[in-house]
């Protein structure tokens, strides 16, 4: 469906195991069969080279260094933007992205420590300047997410396998980050997965009947 309006760019954030794959899925599920022109995306992975790019960084079958794992991240998104983003956009429809530019903030610059101001630079440039109209913050205790990665995994990516300080870095960033915006929607990421997807679906909503 192509709508007449220009599109709505919605990215979801949270740590691993936060519940935003499932909440994703749930909120193109009720909002396509509201009739709205819904699109389901995610970084890393989308494209055909995100796929392999995806392998390469949950895998880690070699040394990949932070700078290193970053730009794939990196490259990820800008093939993203350039072959999915911008023409969906274009075409005016809600894009749901499970993961986007600020990942890479918090993975890789509150996580590894790289330089925050490099990583919003490249980010940027990869983007064309387009920034997300709203982000969705599903925020959870590591604990939680720590049980629930080890309920649905039979192996972990090279992220799940990371320290509980690491860990609890993202979650620092993640909030700081957040924090400092005005166009995030914070859900509470205990709470059941109807609870969180409606209240995502409302803002959402709201948002594409303010365009
Ligand atoms: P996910 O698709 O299951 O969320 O897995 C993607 C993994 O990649 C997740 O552990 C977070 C990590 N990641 C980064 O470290 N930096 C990034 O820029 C992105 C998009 C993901």
């Amino acid at each position: 469906m192509v709508s007449r309006k220009k599109g709505l760019l919605v990215s979801i954030e949270g740590i691993d195991g936060s519940g935003k794959s499932t909440l994703a899925a749930s909120l193109v599920a009720t909002l396509s069969s509201a009739g709205l022109p819904v699109l389901l995306t995610k970084e890393p992975g989308a494209t055909q080279l995100g796929t392999i790019l995806r392998a390469l960084v949950q895998k880690k079958e070699m040394p990949i260094c932070s700078k290193a794992e970053y730009l794939l991240f990196a490259a990820d998104r800008a093939q993203h933007f350039e072959q999915i983003i911008i023409p969906a956009l274009e075409q005016g429809k809600i894009i749901i992205s499970d993961r986007m530019a600020d990942s890479s903030l918090v993975y890789q610059g509150y996580g590894r420590g790289l330089d925050k101001t490099m990583i919003t630079q490249v980010n940027s440039w990869t983007m064309n300047g387009i920034t997300p109209d709203i982000t969705i913050y599903v925020k959870v205790s590591a604990q939680t997410a720590f049980k629930r990665i080890i309920q649905r995994n039979a192996e972990f990516t090279s992220f799940e396998k990371e320290q509980a300080a690491f860990i609890e870095r993202l979650i620092i960033g993640f909030d700081e980050l957040f924090a400092a915006r005005t166009n995030t929607v914070w859900c509470d990421g205990e709470q059941t997965p109807e609870h969180i997807s409606d209240y995502a679906e409302r803002s959402i909503i709201s948002s594409w009947n303010a365009l």
